[in-house]
């Protein structure tokens, strides 16, 4: 039998490190992370200064994960690529872009790298991806839920409860927020555009 593999995905902020390690602990199962592969020197990383952020290869990823993946548990991979791993499910975690903002916020994240992630965010690039690879693809709204909720919610679309109510491409903030994106594009263009 093919080890079972559930990945949890999602722009950052949207709460996958904590939803996972609830996961984990109520399904005993095996967690893998991005975190735990750097410090099994496992994976490797390339640094992006401009954008203060890890860059990691996704075939690099792949190897990685699948040394660690368990025969006899349940392997949860937690990472902002962990939708392009095969796996049985995946879950996207979603937040709208006022939630994204001030989780964001919190981290003290510089404005730019906060946009570029709201932005991300709204061209649902993640649950894209995650279709092209997987079948078996959910989203979550992590807006106004609380992580246990949201684990909760795994838990039982893992238990064949409500899949369809959560089936991937049903979550788009473009209608109510669409305007960031258009203000957020234009702001851009006019800084690309050559000097005269
Ligand atoms: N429904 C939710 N699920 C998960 N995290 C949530 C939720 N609501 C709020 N949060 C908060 O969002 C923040 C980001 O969570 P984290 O797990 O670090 O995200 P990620 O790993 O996706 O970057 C945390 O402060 C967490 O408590
Ligand atoms: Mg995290």
């Amino acid at each position: 039998m093919k080890p079972a593999i559930i990945a949890i995905s999602g722009t950052p902020g949207t709460g996958k490190t904590e939803v996972a390690k609830i996961l984990a602990k109520r399904l005993d199962a095996n967690l893998i992370t991005v975190p735990l592969l750097l410090r099994k020197k496992q994976l490797g990383y390339g640094y992006d200064k401009k954008r203060r952020t890890k860059v990691i290869d996704e075939k690099d990823l792949e190897k990685a994960v699948k040394k660690n993946i368990s025969g006899d548990k349940i392997n949860i991979v937690e990472s902002h690529l962990a939708h392009l791993i095969k796996s049985g499910s995946v879950f996207v975690l979603r937040a709208n872009p006022d939630a994204l903002e001030k989780r964001l916020k919190k981290r003290g994240w510089p404005a730019a790298k906060i946009r570029e992630n709201i932005e991300a965010e709204m061209l649902d690039g993640t649950t894209i991806e995650a279709l092209q690879k997987n079948e078996n693809v959910y989203e979550i709204d992590t807006s106004s839920a609380g992580a246990e909720k949201t684990a909760g919610v795994i838990l039982k679309i893992l238990n064949n409860h409500y899949g369809k109510k959560y089936r991937a491409g049903k979550i788009s903030w473009t209608e109510k927020y669409g305007k960031i994106l258009t203000r957020n594009l234009s702001r851009r263009n006019r800084l690309a555009k050559p000097k005269r």
